[in-house]
């Protein structure tokens, strides 16, 4: 009998694509979002792309009662939650939304699948718990930092969360993936991200600027002690991450973890600078972008990198994408949902 996963979350850009490779790789999901940052337009691009609508649920985690009703609903075996607010800058200045929220619907995630007697959960974490790293490449043991952001903040909360709840509640199993930066579109172009405003991530500000839609993208600081002074970060294709998924999710359902609960980081293990990054969607994309170095935006790391063995080894995954395809994704999708040809 086929297996079946919850995705919390799956509406929105990783959880459309996790999607997608999950049901491709013959697990049966279930999608549930509460909408709040996403419109229907992924969840539109995931059906067409595997021909068959899936069971969705609009329903908001924090809904402790809701997340009860859909364990006794459906027979969930794993469950990769994304559910949560991703805004750092906002978290910084409204923390309890952050903290209610990110927190909550976790907590009452957890406690359902304690009440059910178990379950394999899989929390989406990020490179950010390394802050500033002293030391680069990052493994799984380097250490956390003290979070600059609220947001920031709940990813390790979460993880230590997940971490107690495992050692505490039998049948609870846990793993976190770390991600280093997302980016990029299905091949198709029928799923990706969509911002809401004026993106805060530089692809999407990169896309947009292509489109005519931002006037000039702002290069944060060119003065950094990197080979060309802008930011180094690990970029990561949407799909090979997506792909993580599905190692993590198989590892759990087929009893191969050798701790209760692990954590893999998931990156390329290849460090890309800004300029870097914007030459290459010029050229690959065969167009001019306009841009200009501006000062360094505040809380901004100077490099991170991850050291993607861990992944490698124990999920037998590897990230495969070139960033020429994914950067080519990513201007085939904006292209997409604005109607350029
Ligand atoms: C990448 C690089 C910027 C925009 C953030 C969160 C992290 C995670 C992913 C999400 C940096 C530079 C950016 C622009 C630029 N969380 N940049 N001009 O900051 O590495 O990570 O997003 O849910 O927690 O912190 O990603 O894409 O914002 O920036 O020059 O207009 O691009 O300075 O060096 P970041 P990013």
């Amino acid at each position: 009998m086929k297996a079946t996963v919850l995705v919390s979350g799956g509406a929105g850009f990783i959880g459309s694509h996790v999607t997608v490779e999950l049901v491709q790789a013959g697990y049966d999901v279930v999608i549930a979002d509460n909408m709040s940052n996403c419109d229907e337009t992924n969840y539109r691009g995931v059906c067409s792309i595997l021909g068959k609508e899936l069971p969705f649920v609009r329903m908001d985690f924090c809904d402790k009662e809701a997340v009860r009703n859909l364990f006794a609903k459906y027979p969930i075996d794993a469950v990769i939650h994304f559910a949560a607010f991703k805004a750092v800058g906002e978290s910084v200045t409204n923390p309890l939304k952050y903290y209610s929220n990110n927190l909550e619907s976790f907590i009452n995630l957890l406690e359902v699948a304690v009440e059910k007697g178990g379950c394999n959960v899989l929390f989406s974490s990020s490179a950010t718990v390394y802050g500033e790293p002293e030391k680069l490449p990052v493994t799984e043991e380097s250490p956390r930092m003290p979070a600059t952001s609220s947001y920031g903040n709940t990813k390790q909360m979460c993880e230590d969360i997940l971490r107690d709840s495992v050692a505490a509640y039998p049948g609870i199993k846990g793993i976190a993936l770390r991600y280093f930066n997302p980016i990029g579109a299905h091949p198709s172009a029928l799923i990706g991200e969509l911002p809401r405003g004026v993106p805060n991530n530089l692809v999407p500000f990169i896309t947009q600027t292509a489109a005519g839609i931002r006037e000039c993208l702002s290069i944060f600081g060119d003065d950094y002690p990197t080979p060309d002074g802008t930011c180094q970060r690990d970029y990561i294709d949407i799909v090979d991450l997506a792909k993580a998924h599905v190692a993590a999710v198989t590892r759990m359902l087929k009893d191969k973890m050798e701790a209760g609960y692990e954590i893999f980081n998931v990156g390329t293990g290849r460090p890309v600078s800004v300029m870097e990054l914007v030459k290459a969607f010029e050229k690959v994309n065969h167009l001019k972008l306009n841009y200009r170095i501006a000062p360094r935006r505040p809380g901004d790391v100077t490099a991170i990198w991850a050291d993607p063995a861990k992944a490698n080894e124990k999920l037998g995954w590897k990230a495969e994408r070139s960033i020429e395809e994914t950067l080519e994704s990513a201007w085939a999708w904006e292209k997409h949902i604005r109607n350029i040809k």
